[in-house]
């Protein structure tokens, strides 16, 4: 194992989309940002250097930061933002983990131009556990507006009302032909005839969860946020806003010099207006035995058929097919018994309007997004901090409460909006609880589906169902033995998923949905775990450039 070393240089960048150009956040000036690409077991340093007006963090998401949470990155979970004019160095080792995920900035909307891949390669002399690919390649959606993002979430947070959507969806920061004035910003992918290439997918899409497909092409699913699972064969995949997907593309033997759209489009069941537009890339074949240069055919190519916009039907059965290798060589170490069990509703609200505020939202309300009906303020001090240094007051809460403020029936009336507090409350762990939750969408404005995320941790999903969770029927049908092992996971439109974790990791974890407007509205919570007695089970003191507020 080795260490590697990556400099990111936070600057601004002009790009030009759809014929608009603005001024970006990049690392290094590239969109989408750089690749860090390291070996299961290697040490990462990412010194970050902030040299744009805004305050900056970043995160590493997916990785599970095992005793290193101070190099987490939510701004005031694990760290303060990096100033203007500051440097961070984030130092972390990755254990037990190989395959695809991504880093993203975790500030307001900054995501939304700093990103990129992260790829984890198998330790040397280790193989993976399905043919060798030819190639590997990452491919990255993401979405594009002409417009400013933080101006767009701040308009959003002032009036109350929806924020403005995307104006197109990207692959690998490109929209592709299907766009007005975009036909020369297409991410065109040249394989050989009869090879396996690995696509690495990642949705970096701030609001969006996604279907991608391919046409005439399978694709043979092997992984999903770096964890090998059972593969299987589909024509459609699905991927949320914070999940990454490794998929096998074996070419065709002879078909030089044709070539066949990819393309994504969005999966939404809620209400409010949304980006239904669709981006594609071309999947072109070059002429083996030809050295010239490639001639990508005139349009229209043959295009994939991809579902229907509220095709829950085809996100269920693509989620259910997703199992865990549980090899002897990678087991699936499933909690079989629980600790502690909670059950949380996600889902977003109206709440009626303060006299003297904007809201532009329904009905001259304003939208609020929560967790068991709490919708969770950042705080001003880094909450890891506090905690570290057993300083909590007036910084969190831990208080935050293991079912909703009511019993919660999907197909009964639903509970009063004036229900919704604001809190910056944590659940308060012991080393190694092992923890069931159930996470059920309250469907209150329209049912629709949240991928939420845990950073800091894996967990199993043990089960999914539609409606209400019942507590009597639904463990029986858990699976214990080859669940889906995973970090972002969608929560169904209309329904409920169960999932377990061991609380083995000491730091103060952010759970959240990855839907970024949904996240600033509320919907996130954090879990403190505590140090376990043994001096390998405790959270090392904080690094001393660690950001201050
Ligand atoms: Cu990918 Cu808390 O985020």
């Amino acid at each position: 194992c080795i260490t590697r070393h990556y400099k990111f240089n936070i600057t601004p960048h002009n790009v030009t989309r759809l014929c608009n150009t603005k001024s970006i956040l990049s690392v290094n000036g590239k969109f989408p940002g750089p690749r860090l690409v390291a070996r299961e077991g290697d040490q990462v340093l990412v010194k970050v250097v902030n040299h744009v007006p805004n305050n900056v963090s970043l995160h590493w998401h997916g990785i599970r930061q095992l005793r290193s949470g101070w190099y987490d990155g939510p701004a005031y979970i694990t760290q303060c933002p990096i100033q203007t004019g500051q440097t961070y160095t984030y130092n972390f080792t990755i254990t037990g983990q190989r395959g695809t995920l991504f880093w993203h900035a975790h500030i307001s909307w900054l995501r939304s131009t700093l990103h990129g891949p992260i790829i984890i390669l198998p330790k040397h002399n280790e193989s993976y556990p399905f043919d060798k690919p030819y190639k590997e390649v990452p491919i990255i959606f993401g979405e594009w507006w002409n417009v400013d993002t933080e101006a767009v979430i701040n308009q959003s947070l002032q009036t109350g009302a929806g924020p403005n959507v995307s104006d197109a969806y990207t692959i690998n920061g490109l929209p592709g032909p299907l766009y007005n004035c975009s036909s020369n910003d297409t991410f065109t992918l040249k394989v050989k005839p009869g090879k396996t290439y690995l696509l690495r997918l990642i949705n970096a899409a701030m609001n969006d969860e996604l279907f991608f497909s391919i046409a005439n092409h399978s694709l043979t699913v092997v992984e999903a946020d770096a964890v090998y699972i059972k593969p299987f064969t589909t024509d459609v995949i699905v991927i949320t806003p914070g999940q990454t997907t490794n998929v096998l593309l074996k070419t065709k033997p002879h078909l030089p010099n044709s070539s066949f759209f990819m393309m994504a489009s969005p999966y939404f069941t809620g209400m409010g207006t949304f980006d239904n537009s669709t981006v594609a890339a071309i999947l072109h074949y070059q002429n083996p035995s030809s050295k010239t240069k490639t001639q990508i055919p005139n349009f229209p190519l043959l295009k994939p058929t991809l579902p229907p916009i509220n095709a829950t039907s085809v996100v269920f059965n693509f989620t259910q097919k997703l199992k865990s290798l549980a090899s002897p060589k990678f087991p699936a170490n499933v909690p079989q018994t629980v600790n502690k069990q909670f059950f949380f509703t996600v889902g977003l609200r109206t709440i009626p309007c303060r006299s003297n505020a904007t809201c532009q939202g329904p009905n001259g309300t304003k939208f609020a997004a929560s967790v068991n009906n709490v919708s969770f303020s950042l705080p001003s001090i880094a909450m890891l901090q506090s905690h570290f240094f057993g300083q909590s007051s007036g910084v969190y809460s831990s208080d935050f409460p293991a079912n909703p403020p009511f019993v919660f029936n999907y197909t009964g009336s639903p509970p009063n909006n004036t229900m919704v507090s604001n809190g910056t409350k944590a659940v308060v762990l012991g080393f190694n609880t092992s923890v069931e939750l159930i996470l059920q969408d309250t469907s209150i404005l329209g049912a629709e589906s949240h991928p939420l995320h845990l950073h800091g941790f894996n967990f199993f999903v043990v089960g999914q169902g539609f409606g209400n969770y019942d507590p009597v029927k639904d463990p029986s049908g858990f699976n214990l033995a080859d669940p889906v092992e995973r970090n972002t996971v969608g929560v169904p439109s209309g329904g409920w998923i169960a999932i377990r974790f061991l609380a083995d990791n000491p730091g103060v974890w952010l759970m959240h949905c990855h839907f970024e407007v949904h996240t600033s509205w509320g919907l996130r919570m954090a879990w403190i775990v505590l140090d376990g007695p043994l001096p390998n089970q405790k959270l090392p003191p904080p690094p001393s450039d660690l950001p201050m507020c």
